[in-house]
């Protein structure tokens, strides 16, 4: 394996809550990436209502977040079709609103103009090194050309194999490549997939050193949603759980990357862990995840909970979560890029903790998703603060 080296910068410009932000995502070609990119294009024309968006709340009044409309979009991906046309995809399978990428087409063509082609391409023959002096020479420019004061790189790719699992090979995961770009270019860092990205030992020390804020991994938005509410729920009602099993249904690009076991065992790891540490322990169970590529982005997700009451009796909770998936992770994409935004403006470094709300697998701080609500809005307390 080669070994990834450099030095971590910080990107020029001024301080504070107000200067431009550049939201750079990994994957930029994506359902969710899409999504992200028309989405904040109709809230910031006030097309559409944020919903899902925490950050519109009223406990985020005052907090120094960049608005919507000033967020500027560039990306990474392997793949090349024009965001529009990716666009328009989605409007017919009922994603994105009707009309939506019409409206919005100006924003998707500035965005797609500032997306660059991501590694390893097929057939690529460039090392790690390479790839994270290519990756990193992108931000840069992008910063320089835009003239941004900060830029918060987030992955939104397609989910790798599971480190160890059968897949992975000697190469570093390009997660861990993109996510040494960022320190490398200053930027700091969001990873809304399983994958290894910043979690890599390389990388580890390299991000300490870097002075730079970063979170992960892997958003909370359906299943996992569920479980971070539910689990608690047994534990504080003292009713023990004898078995939680799940299923998931789903399509699009996602689906069909999940049809891969590696894929899959690295999202199902932070479905087990939610439980873990809520109830002590994983209790026995499975969770499947199928690709049933006619459900498009809709997901459904099915858990059965068997727990114990009083006098030992047994009784049953069944839930069937239908979400679509893009919907879901768009607003909080867009939550993450701007609190992200907001720690780097105030000088905050690290694993930033308080943003466990919005992951299934966090850098530490509770479990339960009432108190990483309550962490969060502390944190938007805290940032207040320091305006
Ligand atoms: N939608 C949700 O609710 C949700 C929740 C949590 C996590 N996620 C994660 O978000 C990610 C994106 O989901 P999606 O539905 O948009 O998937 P998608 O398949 O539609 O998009 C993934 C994109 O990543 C690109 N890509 C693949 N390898 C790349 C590389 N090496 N460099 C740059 N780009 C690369 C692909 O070309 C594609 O455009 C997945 O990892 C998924 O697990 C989604």
């Amino acid at each position: 394996m080669e070994q990834v080296t450099g030095r971590a910068g910080h990107m020029g410009g001024g301080g504070g809550g107000d200067g431009r932000t550049g939201v750079w995502l990994v994957g930029a070609r994506g359902s969710v990436a899409t999504t992200v990119i028309a989405g904040c294009a109709a809230v910031a024309a006030g097309l559409h209502p944020p919903t899902g968006m925490v950050t519109e709340t009223a406990p985020f009044e005052g907090v120094p977040l960049p608005p919507p409309a000033s967020l500027v979009f560039g990306g990474h991906d392997t793949a090349s079709y024009p965001l529009l046309k990716r666009a328009e995809e989605l409007a017919s399978g009922g994603v994105l609103p009707y009309g939506l990428p019409h409206a919005v087409r100006a924003e998707l063509a500035a965005a797609d103009a500032a997306i660059r082609p991501g590694g390893p391409l097929p057939g690529d023959e460039r090392g790690d090194t390479e790839l994270v002096t290519a990756f990193t020479a992108d931000l840069r420019a992008f910063a320089r050309g835009h003239r941004l004061d900060r830029v918060v790189v987030v992955n939104v790719a397609s989910t790798e194999p599971a480190a160890g699992s059968e897949d992975a090979d000697e190469h570093l995961p390009p997660s861990c490549l993109y996510a040494h770009a960022a320190l490398r270019a200053g930027c700091s860092y969001v990873n809304f997939t399983p994958s290894t990205g910043m979690h890599h030992p390389l990388l580890q020390q390299m991000a300490v050193c870097s002075g730079l804020p970063y979170a992960g991994r892997d958003g909370k938005t359906g299943q996992t949603l569920l479980r971070s509410v539910l689990a608690p729920m047994f534990a504080q009602r003292a009713l023990p759980v004898r078995a939680w099993s799940g299923t998931n249904l789903l399509g699009g690009g996602d689906g069909a990357t999940l049809a891969d076991p590696g894929a899959a065992a690295a999202k199902n790891a932070g479905k087990a862990r939610v439980l873990a540490d809520t109830l002590g322990a994983v209790p026995p169970g499975e969770v499947h995840i199928d690709n049933v590529s006619a459900l498009g982005d809709w997901k459904t997700a099915w858990d059965h909970v068997a727990f114990e009451g009083f006098l030992g009796n047994r009784m049953i909770l069944q839930t069937v979560w239908q979400g679509c998936d893009s919907a879901l992770a768009a607003p909080l994409v867009l939550d993450l890029a701007r609190l992200m935004a907001a720690a780097h403006a105030a000088g905050l470094a690290g694993p930033i903790t308080p943003l466990g709300f919005y992951f299934k697998d966090p850098d530490g701080g509770p479990a339960a998703l009432a108190d990483q609500y309550a962490g969060l809005l502390a944190f938007a307390d805290d940032l207040r603060g320091r305006r």
